[in-house]
Formats: C-alpha cells, sequence, structure tokens
C-alpha cells in the first residue's frame, strides 16, 4: 500500500514539473482519486500562458463528460494506462502531447511503473500515432487497438 502512494506521489510531482514552451506550467492542476484496491485516476488540466485549457474533456453520455487527459494507475500490476489525450483542435501540432508523454515514461518509469498501456480511439486514428513512441506495441492481434509498453 504504501508502495502505491509513493508511485502516485512521484508521478504527480513529475506531472505537475512538466515544463513546455507553450503550456504555463505553474497553471498546471493534477487531480487523484482513490478508488479503492489499488486503482487510482489521475486527472491533469493543462494550460497556455494565456490561460485557456489546451486539453478538452469529452462527452461520453447526457450530461457526462470524460477529462480529456486522464491517467489511471493500478498498483497491483504497476501499471499506468492512458485513458484519455485529447488536445484540443486549435492547440494540436505544438508537440504538447508527444513531449508530455515522454516525460510520463520517464517519470514514470523512474516511479517503477512496469507497464504503459492504453486503447487507440478508432474514430481518430490514433493508433498511428500511438505505434510511433519507441516500444509501444500491440501485443494481441485480436485487440488491434490496445497498445501496451514494458519496462
Ligand atoms: C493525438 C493527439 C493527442 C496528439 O497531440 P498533439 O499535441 O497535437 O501532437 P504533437 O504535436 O505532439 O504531434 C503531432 C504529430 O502527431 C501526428 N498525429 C496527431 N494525431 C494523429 C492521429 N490521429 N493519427 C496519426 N498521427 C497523428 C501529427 O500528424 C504529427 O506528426 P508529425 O510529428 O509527423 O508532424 C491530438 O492530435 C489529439 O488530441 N487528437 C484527437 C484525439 C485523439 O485521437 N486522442 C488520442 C486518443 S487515444
Amino acid at each position: 500500500m504504501k508502495y502505491f502512494v509513493y508511485t502516485v506521489n512521484q508521478l504527480v510531482e513529475g506531472i505537475q514539473e512538466f515544463d513546455h514552451p507553450y503550456l504555463d506550467s505553474r497553471r498546471t492542476q493534477v487531480f487523484v482519486q482513490d478508488n479503492g484496491r489499488n486503482l487510482c485516476t489521475i486527472d491533469v488540466k493543462l494550460s497556455n500562458y494565456l490561460g485557456e485549457s489546451v486539453i478538452e474533456d469529452q462527452p461520453v453520455g447526457p450530461g457526462i463528460t470524460m477529462p480529456g487527459l486522464l491517467l489511471t494507475y493500478y498498483g497491483i500490476n504497476h501499471d499506468l494506462t492512458v485513458e484519455n489525450i485529447y488536445v484540443k483542435p486549435e492547440h494540436r501540432g505544438q508537440r504538447i502531447g508527444t513531449i508530455f508523454m515522454k516525460h510520463l515514461f520517464e517519470i514514470g518509469k523512474k516511479a517503477g511503473v512496469k507497464k504503459f498501456s492504453g486503447v487507440a480511439d478508432p474514430k481518430t486514428k490514433a493508433i498511428d500515432y500511438w505505434l510511433k513512441f519507441p516500444g509501444f506495441r500491440v501485443p494481441d492481434p485480436n485487440r488491434p487497438l490496445y497498445l501496451e509498453l514494458n519496462f
């Protein structure tokens, strides 16, 4: 249990230190929700120097939205999953997604994460985007949108 808390704290600290020329890191907000049984969600809000959020929440049902940059950490398997990453269209192409993900791999690895995983959005063909990250692979051909990176 202590190990779980340590890892989550390291992840949150690292995310708050994420530095990018387009973003105002002092405005970064990270919300952690402990769901019990060694599972937590990490909701990240990134903003630019104008105070605009560069991340967009996603509607998933009537009156229900999913945070636009949402991670889950499962302490039993040391598995960090990218549940959602949605950069607002007008802020895309500034390497926010790429640099954030690379930073996350680095801090996650240091904090003891053993596996990164994610499911590519079928609507945006993001599988091509994910496969550009070294180490990310599709382990099961029956689940062509499921990606993993193991340390
Ligand atoms: C995918 C996403 C998070 C990337 O964030 P970003 O900050 O705009 O991306 P970056 O600036 O770091 O990288 C841009 C590169 O990714 C490529 N890219 C972006 N979206 C892509 C997609 N759906 N498929 C393939 N390549 C994609 C761009 O063509 C560009 O390639 P280049 O480096 O060869 O020029 C962003 O485009 C987005 O929010 N897309 C819509 C939602 C989505 O598909 N999210 C992933 C859910 S699994």
